[in-house]
């Protein structure tokens, strides 16, 4: 038998990543309805939107709808808040739930949030600081944990220098996002494996993007490294407009599929999850050039 973790939690980031590429303007009635079609499919938490500049990224330009959408269904949600202007924007939304990404190279940090991966950890001491005073959840991602679209391989030491920056800070989850979807399940085990003996008692969040077809291999090798909680998008939607060639998310049905066969307890029915795969499915123009 496997040693694995009897349950795992699944955050769908579907709204957010899944949405935050496509080309065409996706109207945001039709975004309410994929999260409420996901709210009802059961899961815990979504990732519904980012409070980024609306010319970096115009599909998230209706973060304030989508999130007082959110407030009004009451389900828990996580939006984006890169910088200070973001938080500011999220607490006048009322969102509970933030994230904060850091690219653990400077050159994708760079090209995605226009800091240096130094500028951006000394930004998110006064963004944890606010946030914690007013008791929000903080999920940080360490963006191109494994690999990045512009330096090539990322040193472990590079992950571990943000990873170590989010833990003195008091991150509530540390996500580790395979922004480019170049990693592979050896070095997500041994990655994974490393973090949790250094800091034991951080929880971690495995976020992997399927460019190489190996998202579900990759979260197979962080389970059996004991990481249980996995971000994953409905339909494998995703990408980052600053990751160029990135495919989507590991697909949830997958994610799903696997882990209820093999027992691991996820609260999700997998049979709840096909009319909303089909509609995510049909908001995208990228999945038909995957
Ligand atoms: P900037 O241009 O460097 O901002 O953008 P600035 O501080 O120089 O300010 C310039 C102007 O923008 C100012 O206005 C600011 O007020 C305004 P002005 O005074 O000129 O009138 N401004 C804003 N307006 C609205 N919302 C804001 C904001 N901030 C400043 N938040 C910024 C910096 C971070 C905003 C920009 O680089 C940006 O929006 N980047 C988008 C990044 C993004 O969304 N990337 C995709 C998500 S990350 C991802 O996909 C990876 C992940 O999935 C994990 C993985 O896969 O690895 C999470
Ligand atoms: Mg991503």
């Amino acid at each position: 038998m496997l040693s694995i973790p009897k349950k795992v939690e699944i955050i769908e980031v579907g709204p957010r990543d899944g949405l935050q590429n496509e080309p065409r303007p996706i109207p945001t009635g039709q975004k309410k309805e994929l999260i409420s079609g996901l709210a009802k499919a059961g899961f815990s938490r979504l990732e519904a939107t980012a409070f980024v500049h609306p010319k970096w990224v115009p599909q998230m330009s209706d973060a304030e709808e989508i999130a007082a959408y959110c407030n009004q269904l009451g389900i828990p949600y996580i939006a984006l808040t890169p910088n200070l202007k973001s938080l500011e924007r999220a607490i006048a939304a009322n969102v509970k739930q933030i994230a904060v990404f850091v690219g653990a190279s400077t050159a994708f940090n760079m090209k995605n949030i226009n800091k240096t991966t130094k500028q951006s950890l000394d930004e998110c001491e006064i963004i944890f600081e606010k946030a914690k005073d007013r008791n929000m959840f903080i999920r940080a991602y360490v963006s191109t944990a494994f690999s990045c679209p512009y330096q090539g391989d990322v040193s472990f030491d590079e992950l571990n220098e943000v990873c170590k920056r989010f833990v003195r800070l008091g991150a509530d989850e540390i996500d580790l996002g395979d922004t480019n979807g170049f990693a592979n399940p050896q070095i997500v085990y041994d990655r994974f494996s490393r973090l949790k003996e250094l800091y034991p008692d951080a929880v971690f969040v495995g976020h992997f993007h399927d460019t190489k077809k190996m998202a579900l291999a990759n979260v197979l090798a962080a389970l059996l490294a004991g990481i249980d909680k996995f971000d994953s998008s409905i339909g494998g939607l995703g990408g980052c407009p600053f990751s160029p060639g990135a495919k989507g998310n590991a697909a949830t049905e997958e994610l799903i599929w696997m882990f209820n066969e093999m027992g691991v307890e996820t609260g999700i029915a997998y049979e709840r999850l096909e009319g909303v795969s089909a509609f995510a499915k049909s908001l995208s123009t990228r999945l038909a050039n995957y």
